[in-house]
């Protein structure tokens, strides 16, 4: 049987999604008040291992997915690129070949997505997405967690981004396609997300709607979220910034979304950019729930990934 990646959402596929997110919701309702280490009951992952690559920095995803390998069963092992020979030029198939006879699955965060691709290809064990220039999975399948739990349900949500069209709008996107809800874009012109995303998403149903006016983005929104103007490995350029001001989450900006509308960030953010002091630490934030989901969520992956779920 070949390896199940979780490169993106649709590898998993709309069913799956849902079966994370119901096994996620029993599982973190299940260990209330725990110690945050100690195993869940039934400690699914005992013994299995999980190779976490970083070739980018990391404070979630790396405690999150250790955490998500403990609360399991099983433990997890960080490799920063840079002092391994993947730093040195070995390639990422061997890497892959090698990882496969050692560990159960491995999770890298990259910049490339072809890297990602070409570990997945080369390996017989699962490969999760921790990341990439293009995508970023994981957090969004916390994203769906955070909502949910919100009482909010995903299907015809209508959900705002305003900002930069980056690689977490990317995973919007394509859960909103998968899931039925409703993606509204705001961002400066030159910084619109891929329209591949776009595309995939329009044509399995869900309505997205591309503008200038970040006040039409939020109106009447459900769920409002941003990210930081410049991700890890983009130039801090002074243009960008001043092109993105427009687009600042702000309390005159959640003014136009619904009354109960909720606040997300992926966090790290950059308050008194992408968004204000006042919304970040309002209580339509809630974006330390969705930090702490990225573990619940995470071990919902690992076990649709080794066949658990
Ligand atoms: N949101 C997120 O992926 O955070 P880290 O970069 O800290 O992993
Ligand atoms: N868009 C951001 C997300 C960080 C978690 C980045 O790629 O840097």
């Amino acid at each position: 049987m070949t390896a199940r990646h979780f490169l993106d959402l649709g590898d998993a596929g709309a069913e799956a999604v849902r079966a994370m997110l119901a096994d996620a919701h029993t599982r973190k309702s299940a260990r209330q008040g725990w110690p945050k280490g100690k195993s869940d009951a039934d400690a699914p992952l005992a013994g299995h291992v999980l190779a976490m690559i970083f070739e980018k920095n990391s404070t979630r995803t790396r405690v999150s997915f250790d955490m998500a390998m403990r609360q399991l069963g099983g433990s997890a092992l960080i490799m920063d690129a840079g002092s391994t020979q993947l730093g040195r030029g070995e390639s990422l198939a061997d890497t892959a070949r090698v990882l496969s006879r050692m560990v159960d699955a491995i999770m890298i965060r990259t910049d490339d997505h072809a890297k990602i691709e070409e570990l997945a290809h080369h390996a017989t064990v699962p490969v999760i997405n921790g990341l990439t220039d293009q995508s970023h999975p994981c957090q969004i399948m916390a994203d769906l967690l955070t909502i949910e739990e919100q009482g909010m349900s995903l299907r015809g949500l209508e959900l705002a981004w305003l900002g930069d069209g980056n690689n977490v709008l990317h995973s919007i996107l394509e859960a909103a396609g998968l899931l039925g809800f409703n993606v509204r874009v705001g961002t400066p012109q030159g910084y619109e997300p891929d329209n591949r995303f776009v595309a995939q998403a329009r044509a399995a149903g869900a309505t997205v709607t591309l503008t200038r006016d970040a006040a039409e983005a939020a109106n009447g929104a459900d769920i409002v979220v941003t990210d930081t103007w410049v991700s890890m490995g983009q130039d801090h350029a002074h243009n960008k910034l001043a092109a993105m001001a427009p687009y600042q989450v702000n309390a005159a900006l959640m003014a136009g979304a619904k009354p109960d509308a909720r606040f997300l960030h992926c966090l790290p953010a950059h308050v008194g950019e992408e968004v204000d002091a006042e919304v970040f630490e309002s209580d339509r934030s809630v974006v330390f729930d969705e930090a702490e989901n990225r573990i619940h969520a995470q071990k919902s992956v690992l076990l649709w990934c080794l066949g658990e779920l």
